[in-house]
């Protein structure tokens, strides 16, 4: 492992390529390997054992691989397996996007009245409650799980007009409850940012767990001396369990830099 190491980054499918977006526009120098278990997709509404043996398997690869850190692009992985995926890849460390979030929503809130979106999985672990009530215990959170938007965006379909709908239909709650800050907490919900931002209006700031992440890493690079400045063109290369072929047309959609090639993974 040396600085030119990749950063592993891994999701169920596409949401973790809005962590990709955030990561190479903030750490332009770095390389990154993504994994996507788009076999397993999706994450939210699987068992927590299920969740924590796909992560593990997934960080067992990056490890094989050499990486020199990994980012879980996964908020229903970060609220269920983060202590045990940090104890299996120390000492590499391991970024998750509650705690980022968590920081982030506390920062923007000044009602003290957050929302979070996620999947049904992440909302009914509470993390992102426990996680912004350690930092400030007055700020009341409220969660909304909802495994269709997700689908929508890993469908490609976030921009049709029932995405609209649903998005209205699941945010009712979060507008009559006066939260000045809308947390995306699941990875695949910056995709939809557009239409949130219609359904909320000005009053309610949105915020991405990602930016914070990428803070966190960049800072964490430069604190170890651990920052690529190889003035070689940086890599990403893309692994897929599902369809190759099917998430390389999702990555081209997705991705600011779209990529060549996906390449199939049996793990
Ligand atoms: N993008 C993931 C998240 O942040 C998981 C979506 C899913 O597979 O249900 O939670």
């Amino acid at each position: 492992m040396n600085t030119e190491s990749f950063i592993g980054i891994f999701d169920s499918g596409v949401g973790g390529l809005a962590v990709v977006n955030t990561l190479s526009y903030l750490l332009p120098n770095e390389n990154f390997l993504y994994v996507a278990d788009s076999k397993n997709f999706p994450y939210g509404t699987k068992t927590k054992s299920q969740i924590e043996a796909f992560s593990k398997r997934i960080v067992k690869f990056l490890l094989g691989r050499n990486v020199k850190a990994i980012v879980v692009a996964c908020n229903t992985v970060s609220s269920i397996a983060i202590p045990e995926l940090k104890r299996i890849a120390y000492p590499i460390p391991v970024f998750g996007m509650i705690q980022a979030g968590a920081r982030i929503a506390v920062k923007k809130t000044k009602n003290k009245k957050v929302a979070v979106i996620s999947t049904p999985l992440t909302a009914r672990s509470h993390a992102y409650k426990k996680e912004i009530q350690k930092i400030d215990r007055d700020i009341k959170v409220f969660e909304i799980g909802s495994q269709r938007m997700v689908n929508l965006v890993e469908d490609g379909n976030s921009r049709k007009k029932y995405a609209y709908n649903l998005v209205r239909e699941k945010l009712k709650g979060v507008l009559s409850s006066k939260v000045d800050t809308l947390v995306l907490g699941c990875t695949h919900f910056p995709f939809l940012y557009k239409v949130v931002k219609n359904v909320v209006g000005e009053g309610i700031e949105i915020v991405d767990p990602s930016d914070e992440l990428a803070e966190e890493l960049k800072e964490f690079l430069e604190e170890k001396h651990f920052m690529n400045h190889s003035s070689i063109p940086s890599k990403k290369v893309f692994f897929t369990t599902g369809d190759a072929k099917e998430f390389l047309l999702k990555a081209k959609l997705f991705l600011k830099e779209p990529p060549q090639r996906v390449f199939s993974l049996m793990i």
